[in-house]
């Protein structure tokens, strides 16, 4: 069995946090199955970049990772990854920064990030490259003599090729993707976007899976990202759960909660969210005491000016509104700046009537999913959830909506409350059909299928 190397920014580590996430759990059990290595920075700073490997052993999943100095995570990972491509990628054009200093700060980390790995790859390895911060990754490893099966997934949308030519350098950066065997998307529809500015801005051309620009070719593949579904009901019915469950459920007063659970982050949709919800209670005075917004919403990229600004918003808006509706026994709005380790958010998700996922342009959106796992077959919850999703391409039985229009939000909240019982469970089963097909482990399966079965003489000759 070939040797899965998987490199991405953040590296997994799985027994230290105690809460890992879907990818996380779907790459460490195929690390542990072929004795691979995941590769990625360790979140720490360094005062003189060494190149020095840390590496580690946690529940049979190896490590290496490396320090960066603080000018590289402030021009590789606060600037071109999450000042300039982030908000591109989200067709944020209006937040996206471009400065050539991030751009070199961007290829000399992964400049660093191929040094680490290319000595750590043997011949038979299969290597597999995740999202926005690393494209150019495989392109690097190439220069470096690889000619190992390689494949890179894109965890983010991939923007129209009007939005995507304000980049400076875009084709440069665009054609290393071409170093890869096979390039993979959430979606159908980032896929097409991706093709369609290889056709426009390329010159290259589409034959089903296969994209070829000058003499190389490349599959270019959808495969939607699932969660571990199984593990998810299960979490939902444990006993951290159960005990989450109740204390919510107590603390509500018969009342009827609604659920957000989203990083910080302004591609969530949260001002919208907040909006829509306000837009509710102007329109459904009958319904003020009644339901309760729960958003939890962990801060993230804090260093980074639009989150900074994102934050400050959501602050205002949710003290506003609680001040203006609050009464001194209701509280519209539990606006939460903390995370929640797996069990006891199942139990939250589990214990709201509504979940409320409006990005206003996201690669996936794994809450939505799990929401919808973690709910009680016999009286299930109502998903609403945001078209611009890519999860809305499979829950095509949530209440789609425009995270946009707050009447179309208002309008979706209150059809969900009044939701009869047998429409809940026809819907909530579609989903879970599609939530349990399509899970973490067929996600894998999908993308690694091709990757494996790439005839290795594909590699570029050095
Ligand atoms: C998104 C990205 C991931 C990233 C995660 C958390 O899901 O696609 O690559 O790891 O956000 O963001 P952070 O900047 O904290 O790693």
């Amino acid at each position: 069995m070939s040797r899965l190397i998987v490199i991405s920014n953040r590296v997994s580590r799985p027994s230290k946090t105690g809460n890992q996430g879907g990818l996380a759990v779907a790459l460490s059990q195929a690390l542990r199955e072929s004795r691979g290595i995941w590769v990625g920075w360790s979140g720490e700073t360094t005062d003189n970049f060494t190149g020095h490997i840390g590496f580690a052993e946690d529940e049979g999943v190896k490590t290496a990772t490396i320090d960066l100095e603080e000018q590289d995570v402030d021009e590789y990972y606060n600037g071109y990854a999450n000042k300039t491509l982030w908000p591109l990628f989200h067709f944020r054009i209006d937040l996206a920064e471009y400065a050539r200093d991030f751009e070199g700060g961007y290829n000399r980390v992964n400049q660093r990030f191929a040094d680490t790995a290319s000595p750590l790859i043997e011949p038979e390895d299969v290597i597999w490259v995740h999202d926005y911060h690393m494209i150019p990754l495989g392109q690097m490893l190439r220069d470096r003599g690889l000619k190992n099966r390689m494949g890179f997934f894109l965890h983010i949308p991939w923007p129209p090729t009007r939005l995507l030519v304000s980049l400076p350098h875009h084709t440069k950066l665009v054609s290393t993707l071409f170093a890869y065997d096979v390039i993979g998307f959430h979606t159908e529809e980032w896929l097409e976007s991706f093709r369609h500015y290889v056709e426009k801005e390329m010159n290259g051309t589409v034959d089903g899976d296969y994209v070829t620009v000058g003499d190389r070719t490349i599959q270019a593949v959808a495969c939607p990202i699932g969660i571990n579904a199984q593990d998810f009901k299960d979490a939902a019915i444990s006993a951290t759960a159960d005990e989450m469950g109740e204390l919510v459920r107590a603390s509500l007063q018969n009342r009827t909660m609604i659920v957000g659970v989203d990083r910080l982050d302004y591609s969530k949709g949260l001002e919208e969210r907040f909006n829509g919800y306000g837009r509710f209670l102007k329109d459904h005075p009958e319904q003020h005491r009644k339901v309760v917004l729960t958003q939890i919403a962990p801060p993230s990229r804090g260093e980074v000016e639009s989150y900074q600004q994102i934050r400050a918003t959501l602050d205002a808006i949710a003290g506003r509104m609680n001040g203006e509706y609050s009464d001194v026994d209701w509280t519209p709005i539990r606006y939460v700046n903390q995370g929640y380790p797996r069990d006891k958010l199942a139990g939250i998700y589990r214990a709201a009537k509504i979940g409320l996922v409006t990005p206003l342009r996201d690669g996936m959106n794994l809450v939505a999913k799990e929401y919808v796992a973690a709910q009680d077959p016999a009286d299930p919850g109502v998903l609403i959830l945001s078209r611009f999703a890519g999860a809305a391409m499979q829950l095509k039985d949530a209440l789609l909506i425009n995270p946009y229009s707050p009447e179309e939000m208002s309008d979706a909240i209150n059809r969900a409350l009044a939701m009869p019982l047998d429409e809940r469970k026809r819907r909530w089963r579609a989903m879970m059909d599609s939530v349990e097909q399509q899970d973490i482990s067929w996600w894998r399966q999908c993308f690694t299928g091709r990757l494996m079965a790439v005839n290795r003489e594909n590699a570029p000759p050095e």
